[in-house]
């Protein structure tokens, strides 16, 4: 077999995981773009978090930014995508306050949590708010990029503007 050959097949197996993975968790590893995440950013506002949770963290673009722009913060991703979530562990290799952990977020607690960051989808969002009921503490924060919670009236909300302009929402509970 030719080297061509070889890497059309890595990459079609790339494609068969990355499509097997996304069929488990019910959204694929699609990163939020840079504006849509400097706009959730800025959606926070002045805050100072000591946990945040990102839902979700896929290759962990967004986590590297939350922990730029929150450095005395501790950053766990969640994330359930195998491939994503190695890249994810190599990319903030050395970096004590980002972790990456192989679970689903339905399984964690989130009592610690001050911020909660979700690039999800509707129905993820539909089956976080009651979790976030049970679990979130007196003044955390969600910030979610292009699903709002349905039924829950945001503290805050922005339009990231581009091709395709994309809201951001900011609850607090
Ligand atoms: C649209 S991507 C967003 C990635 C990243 N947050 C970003 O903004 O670039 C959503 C990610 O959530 C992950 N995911 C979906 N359901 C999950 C679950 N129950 N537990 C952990 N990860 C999950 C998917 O594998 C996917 O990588």
């Amino acid at each position: 077999m030719d080297i061509q050959a070889l890497i059309m097949l890595a990459g079609l197996l790339v494609v068969v995981i990355l499509q097997g993975q996304s069929y488990r968790t019910g959204v694929g590893p699609v990163p939020s773009k840079a504006r849509v995440r400097k706009a959730c950013i800025e959606l926070l506002g002045d805050v100072a978090p000591e946990n945040i949770i990102e839902l979700g963290s896929g290759w962990g673009g967004m986590t590297s930014m939350l922990a730029k722009a929150f450095p005395d913060a501790f950053v766990t991703g969640y994330e359930q995508s195998l491939l994503p979530l190695w890249c994810s562990r190599m990319a903030h290799f050395g970096r004590p306050k980002i972790r990456t952990i192989n679970t689903s977020f339905f399984d964690i607690d989130l009592t610690t949590a001050d911020i909660m960051f979700c690039y999800l989808s509707p129905w993820h969002m539909q089956q976080l708010a009651s979790k976030f009921d049970r679990e979130l503490k007196s003044g955390a924060l969600v910030v979610s990029a292009a699903f709002p919670l349905i039924g829950r009236t945001p503290l805050k909300q922005a339009l990231s503007k581009g091709v395709i302009d994309i809201p951001v929402y900011l609850y607090r509970w």
